[in-house]
């Protein structure tokens, strides 16, 4: 894939997709000016390693806010298994809006629905409704010749989600921009795209603001909620990270800086990202020059997918591949390059812009969850692994019993 990339560079979206994004987002942009430029914007304001900096305090407020929470439910209600999802999400989607706009709103009012609307909805909105609109499939996609035929079922729905998506965007931009004019300035994405590039329009920023709030949300919440899900199902495995953020950390707080010492925590993530990965099946792309691929003549014109799922599973590169074991990421046969054996984040040109901020968030939350809490899987629930959406969302939602730490000493 990477070898091969001048001659797949391009994409072949589906019609949902390009309804969806209009050919103006990042990760559906054919490789050129457009993308170069755009992937530079985001990484220099939102993503890469320095402005990460700036963002180092919403993450671990983020963080905590999220154990309090889990704290509280826990000690109303000891008994109860709780809906895990519904607590990250919120303070989740809050991290992501802040970085995105500059701001965690907890309602916005939207002029084309005449109400003020939850951040509830507002996610809904803005990342559920676009995960799931991404795999709405247009049987005429398959059989361009008949492409006059109406599909009225699939164009209002994708039509609609778009819509909803916009007027929701421009409310929030909106809100941001009298702001900015009441001389507010914030470290944003979205107040560095208004000052880097003052000739986009109104529907170029709406559509890369959706593109920043919708993966950093997503995709995080889908890895988490899955490390949570297997460290829930397997004791041994999680007494194990356990003791090591006992031995590393003693009674501190984990904090970004222990994450180079704590390997079993980042084999945790890496075999999540290869039994669970949230991006399955990457965006189309069109071979627009004859090339071969795995020793298959591929003629220029065809679509492809990259299976990475596939890849993943593939028994003849890992051992029992059904199994979520993290200790293959560890040991004498393990070297740091073979993290990369994982397509997670893609590869190449193309490799995932936000892999520095999903590795930070997702190991310090999984560390901090089972730093202050041992986790049970609510009974009868350990085969629900069935995925959902454009990304693997599981779905059913985590449901676990928590006990706190400090109960178990
Ligand atoms: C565990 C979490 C994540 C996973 C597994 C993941 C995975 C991926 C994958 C597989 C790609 C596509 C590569 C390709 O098409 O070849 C991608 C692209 C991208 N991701 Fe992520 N991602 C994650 C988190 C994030 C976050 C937090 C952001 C922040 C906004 C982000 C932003 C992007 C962008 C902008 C692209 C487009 C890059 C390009 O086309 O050059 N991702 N990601």
């Amino acid at each position: 894939m990477v070898e091969k990339f001048s001659s797949i560079s391009t994409r072949k979206l589906p019609t949902a997709m390009s309804v969806l994004t209009r050919n103006n987002m990042i990760a559906i942009s054919d490789y050129g000016d457009f993308h170069r430029y755009s992937k530079r914007n985001i990484m220099m304001s939102m993503l890469g390693f320095t402005a990460q900096k700036q963002f180092r305090d919403t993450r671990e407020r983020m963080v905590s806010n999220v154990v309090c929470a889990l704290h509280k439910l826990v000690t109303d209600d000891p008994q109860s298994p709780l809906n895990f999802r519904e607590v990250y999400n919120n303070d989740l989607f809050g991290l992501s809006l802040t970085e995105s706009l500059g701001e965690d709103v907890s309602s916005v009012y939207v002029e084309e629905f005449g109400r003020e609307i939850s951040k509830k909805e507002i996610f809904e909105v803005l990342v559920h409704d676009m995960m799931m609109c991404a795999i709405e499939a247009d049987w005429r996609d398959y059989f361009p010749y008949l492409s006059w035929v109406p599909n009225k079922s699939f164009e209002t729905k994708v039509f609609t989600a778009d819509a909803r998506r916009n007027a929701v965007l421009r409310a929030l931009i909106k809100r941001q921009k009298e702001r900015i004019a009441r001389g507010e300035a914030r470290a944003s994405y979205m107040e560095y795209l208004l000052e880097e590039n003052k000739e986009m329009t109104d529907d170029q920023l709406m559509l890369l603001l959706s593109e920043s709030i919708l993966a950093a949300a997503d995709t995080v919440l889908v890895t988490t909620e899955w490390a949570m899900f297997e460290l829930a199902k397997n004791p041994e495995k999680q007494v194990r990270l356990y003791q090591e953020i006992r031995e590393v950390c003693g009674d501190e707080t984990v904090t970004e800086e222990d994450l180079p010492r704590l390997p079993y925590l980042n084999a945790v993530f890496h075999e999540t990202l290869r039994r669970h990965s949230p991006v399955p099946v990457l965006t189309p792309r069109l071979v627009h020059r004859d090339t071969t691929l795995g020793g298959y003549d591929v003629p220029a014109g065809t679509q492809m997918m990259i299976n990475i799922y596939g890849c993943h599973m593939d028994d003849k590169v890992w051992e029992s591949p059904e199994e979520w074991s993290p200790e293959r990421f560890l040991g004498e046969g393990f070297r740091g390059a073979d993290r990369f054996k994982t397509l997670g984040f893609g590869g190449g040109r193309r490799v995932c812009a936000g892999s520095i901020q999903a590795v930070s968030i997702t190991s310090v939350a999984v560390a901090r969850f089972v730093q202050e809490f041992e986790w049970r899987l609510r009974d009868g629930d350990e085969g629900k692994e069935d995925t959902m959406q454009f990304t693997a969302l599981k779905r059913h939602p985590l449901y676990a019993h928590l006990t706190p730490r400090s109960a178990t000493k």
